[in-house]
């Protein structure tokens, strides 16, 4: 990466967290960088939870509307989960995101039919992705009040706790439309609303690739990324409910022979030990737990 490319990513980045969100911040050559680049780290929390949602066997509709669509990282891995055919609309305030999802759906060959102007919100699988802080309250409201016309809403947000707030905000006003079927085991009121100082997120998988290739660790380190670690706030809704039990929320505390562990389930918030004698569970607890429900 060259200096100029590393200063174009430095200050899209101050933008992103500290920047005017409700202007386009966007020009080709940043939409570019963002896609091999930070877009790529949001890619890997897709695989992980498009990974859970497979995993729990669900059935994908075959419109897909990609929300606020960028670079159209969400668009690639969930066209790819699903399988084609599928019809395809993006959909973002700046048309360059718009045609960049597109070109990039097309190099990712998958098999997918274009459809442009109003979008086609009855049945369809609507994704959003890192959004959620960009929107106005007003806006948040409208889009809540399409979103109760499709049939499934995948939406991943990065796991810091304003932007989880808000989606647990989207999941209290949809529920009643729709099955929770992930990360949530039930389908009461969400047990972490109104708490200061936990809130709903997980850590996704990280792939061995970001540790293998020098050009990762470089571009992370001018970033200040920490690539080990991937936070996530996620909100799937559709038919069918997912799993029962308890999903383990946040980063489990190891202590030598035992790990500390907040769960949520349909019984509320938990803090539970989890000692070494319970192998398996402790050992996912200590590699990745996104997965990983508590009985
Ligand atoms: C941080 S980017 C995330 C892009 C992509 N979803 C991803 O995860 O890589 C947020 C995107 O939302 C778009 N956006 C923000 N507010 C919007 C609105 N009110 N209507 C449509 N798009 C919007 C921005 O233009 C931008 O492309």
């Amino acid at each position: 990466m060259t200096a100029k490319e590393i200063k174009q990513l430095k200050e899209l980045r101050e933008i992103l967290l500290n920047g005017d969100l409700t202007r386009d911040y966007w020009s080709p050559e940043r939409l570019r960088l963002y896609h091999v680049t930070l877009g790529e780290r949001i890619g890997w929390k897709w695989d992980s939870v498009l990974r859970e949602l497979e995993a729990l066997g669900v059935q994908w509709p075959r419109h897909v509307i990609d929300w606020g669509c960028g670079s159209g990282v969400a668009s690639v891995r969930v066209t790819r989960a699903v399988g084609g055919p599928i019809s395809h609309q993006a959909f973002d305030r700046n048309p360059l995101c718009e045609a960049m999802t597109r070109e990039n759906l097309r190099a990712a060959a998958t098999n997918v039919t274009f459809e442009t102007g109003a979008l086609k919100w009855d049945g369809a699988l609507v994704v959003l992705s890192h959004v959620i802080s960009e929107l106005t309250p007003v806006a948040l409201q409208s889009l809540v009040k399409d979103l109760k016309r499709t049939a499934m809403v995948i939406w991943v947000e990065p796991g810091e706790k304003r932007s989880s707030e808000r989606l647990l905000g989207v999941r209290e006003e949809l529920r009643g439309h729709f099955s929770v079927v992930a990360p949530c085991t039930h389908q009461k009121a969400c047990p972490l609303a109104g708490q200061s100082s936990a809130w709903c997120h997980q850590f996704a998988e990280v792939p061995s690739i970001a540790f293998q290739d020098r050009a990762w660790s470089e571009w992370a380190k001018w970033l200040g990324i920490d690539l080990r670690s991937l936070p996530v706030s996620y909100l799937v809704l559709g038919a069918e409910g997912g799993a029962s039990g308890a999903r383990v929320i946040g980063r489990p505390r190891l202590r030598g022979g035992h790990a500390l562990v907040t769960s949520c389930g349909a019984e509320g918030l938990k803090l539970d030990t989890v000692t070494k004698a319970d192998k398996p569970v402790f050992q996912a607890l200590k590699e990745n737990p996104f997965r990983l429900i508590l009985k």
